[in-house]
């Protein structure tokens, strides 16, 4: 029997590469999308001898036009389809709208959203064909937050995962596919992610009991998606926080908000 296989983008740090480990555990096979091929190579290798699944590697660059095309035409020569797409690959871009460049905001528009979006447009033709489908778009607690000084642009982005995958979810439901699609959103999760914006030490300062180990992360979105849930917050910490977001009155929200990005968020000033 053909193993199932699932398309994995930023797979090579975080939250990416714990998705590829706790499927290849699954005996599922894997598709890993990233920029940096050695990492990817290094982590194929892993999962190939310890689970004995096919690993593929497609280095890529997301920002880049043309680059969704490019994953799937690689896919393809494979000759295999993906039975699950993981929309994972992220950053932050600190800073405000004043002191970033557009090119900045619309490189991170094409990574954060234009993406994710175009991978789950392309691929559900085959997943409908194939009458399979798991899709997990990684989004985040801020999903939920009101806006706020800094990073400008990852709460919207983040918000509009949550909704796409509502509405694709609930658009496959009602035509009787079976799609299951689940935004994952995370509160602050120990990855290379607060490293590569050069926030670390900012983010540190944040109390122990906020932060997440990737694993119990994938877990929950992985036995999320496994059970048609639309949208799944990891952790009790974090459902609590979401919890409240959405039950204080908007102008508290916001300035606990404030405060928040006060303390934790780097404004470049
Ligand atoms: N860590 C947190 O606290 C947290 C909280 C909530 C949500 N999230 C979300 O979780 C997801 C994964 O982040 P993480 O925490 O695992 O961070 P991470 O350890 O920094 O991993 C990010 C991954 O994204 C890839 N990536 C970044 N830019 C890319 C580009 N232009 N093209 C292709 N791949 C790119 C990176 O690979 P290369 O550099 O090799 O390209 C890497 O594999 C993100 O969507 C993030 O927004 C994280």
């Amino acid at each position: 029997m053909t193993r199932r296989l699932a398309l994995i983008t930023g797979a090579s740090a975080g939250i990416g590469a714990e998705f590829a480990r706790q499927y290849a555990a699954r005996g599922w096979d894997v598709a890993l999308t990233a920029r940096r091929a050695d990492r990817l190579e290094k982590l194929a290798l892993e999962l190939e001898d310890r689970f004995e699944i096919s690993a593929t590697v497609i280095a890529q660059d997301l920002a880049v036009e043309g680059a969704v095309d490019s994953i799937l035409a690689e896919l393809q020569e494979t000759g295999r389809h993906a039975d699950a797409l993981i929309n994972n690959a992220g950053y932050g871009l600190p800073g405000t709208f004043f002191n970033t460049s557009w090119e900045e905001q619309a490189t991170f528009l094409r990574v954060m959203l234009n993406a994710p979006c175009e991978l789950v447009h392309k691929m559900l033709p085959d997943m409908v064909e194939h009458g399979y489908g798991r899709i997990i778009n990684v989004a985040s607690l801020v999903g939920y937050t009101p806006g706020s000084a800094g990073h400008t642009l990852y709460a919207p982005v983040k918000s509009a995962l949550i909704k796409l995958s509502e509405s694709v979810h609930a658009e496959a439901k009602r035509a009787g596919y079976n799609i299951h699609v689940t935004a994952l959103c995370p509160g602050l999760t120990w990855t290379e992610f607060h490293d590569v914006n050069g926030t670390r030490a900012r983010t540190n300062q944040a109390p122990e009991w906020m932060w997440m180990q990737a694993g119990p992360v994938v877990e929950a979105g992985l036995d999320a998606v496994d059970r048609g849930m639309p949208v799944v917050v990891p952790g009790a910490q974090n459902k609590g926080l979401a919890t409240l977001a959405k039950l204080l009155p908007d102008p508290i929200a916001r300035a606990v908000m404030a405060e928040q990005s006060r303390r934790f968020r780097d404004l470049k000033e």
